[in-house]
């Protein structure tokens, strides 16, 4: 381990189809390709950062190992379900696979909540203390890699549902992708109430690392009017300045199940998540990541410029 402390990261939105998946796996492949240890936990039930390392969750159920969904159905730690696909990254890099089950453990934990206040010596307020106890699964399951690892990045859904909600609270930063086609603010202040919500009631140490646009096309003005958009709304700090071209090399690592860094054509792509985090490192706490030099906004800042409700027509006019 190099950093002090294990630092975790949660890309999250709730829009589907933003690079979540894609800048999940690149950024941990990148982190474990300068020395750090990482884990990917995938908390989407459609599995794609498990597929895309490689990983195959029935695979390992019939091997007698756990997914992730053990750890919210039986509080199993992460450290017991984490694998490391073999050969890949030294080691570095392992994976808390997903399952196609996590689509159910919501309404499996809500019928144990039911179930518990059938007893007559429970009251409703007992059945709130459980369902924030089921909120509080993945934290516990991932709070067996601090110290363990250097980063956890997890993927989550498209949603906010349950699982999403779990990756918060289980999170000390969140990443926001954004592609800049069908840019969608509105979302984004969705998910910042969402946020606060957490903070408040669950995990005060949530703070943004930075909105990461994707898929980027520097060539088209649309794209650069929306990251110029971006950084002035935002903030320059809320808004990385690494931004993450439209390649077709992830799809084509995404189906052959290896990373951007394993892709014999994927130097430069490569090297764009190299710089992204470098970013983080940079901006991080002092302390926890390094050195800070360009310091982070407080959750305060960030509710007041992503609470606004700025339309989609101001970014097209600038
Ligand atoms: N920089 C990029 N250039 C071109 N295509 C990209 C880029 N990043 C991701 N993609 C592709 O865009 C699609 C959506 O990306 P990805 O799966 O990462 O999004 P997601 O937010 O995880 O989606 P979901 O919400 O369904 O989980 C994928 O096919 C992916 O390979
Ligand atoms: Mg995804």
């Amino acid at each position: 381990m190099r950093f002090r402390e294990t630092q975790v990261i949660v890309l999250a939105n709730q829009k589907g189809g933003c690079g979540k998946t894609s800048s999940t796996v690149s950024t941990a492949a990148a982190f474990a390709d300068l020395g750090y240890d990482v884990c990917v936990v995938d908390t989407d039930p459609q599995c794609n950062a498990t597929d895309n390392l490689g990983v195959d969750p029935d695979q390992s159920i019939r091997e007698g190992r756990y997914t992730l969904a053990d750890a919210y159905l039986s509080k199993v730690p992460a450290t017991k379900i984490r694998v490391h696909p073999e050969g890949r990254f030294g080691g570095r890099l392992s994976v808390v696979p997903g399952h196609r089950a996590l689509s159910s453990v919501s309404a499996r934990l809500e019928n144990e909540v039911i179930q518990y206040l059938t007893d007559e010596n429970t009251s409703h307020l007992d059945g709130e203390d459980l369902r924030r106890e089921h909120r509080m699964r993945l934290r516990h399951s991932i709070d067996s890699l601090r110290g363990v690892v250097d980063i956890v990045l997890i993927d989550t859904p498209p949603n906010l549902d349950f699982l999403m909600t779990s990756a918060l609270i289980a999170a000390d930063w969140y990443v926001v992708p954004v592609f800049p086609s069908g840019y969608d603010l509105k979302g984004l202040e969705v998910l910042t109430r969402t946020i606060e919500k957490v903070r408040n009631q669950y995990n005060p140490k949530l703070n943004l690392a930075g909105v990461l646009l994707g898929n980027y096309d520097r060539t088209t003005s649309l794209d650069r009017q929306i990251h110029e958009f971006l950084r002035n709304r935002f903030t320059p700090a809320l808004v990385f300045g690494t931004t993450i071209t439209r390649s077709v090399r992830y799809r084509e690592a995404a189906m052959g199940r290896i990373t951007i860094f394993e892709h014999p054509e994927g130097k430069e792509q490569a090297s764009q998540y190299v710089a992204l985090v470098r970013e983080m490192i940079n901006r991080g706490a002092k302390g926890a990541f390094g050195a800070t030099i360009n310091p982070l906004p407080d959750q305060e800042t960030v509710r007041r410029v992503i609470g606004d409700e700025p339309t989609v027509s101001e970014v097209a006019n600038g």
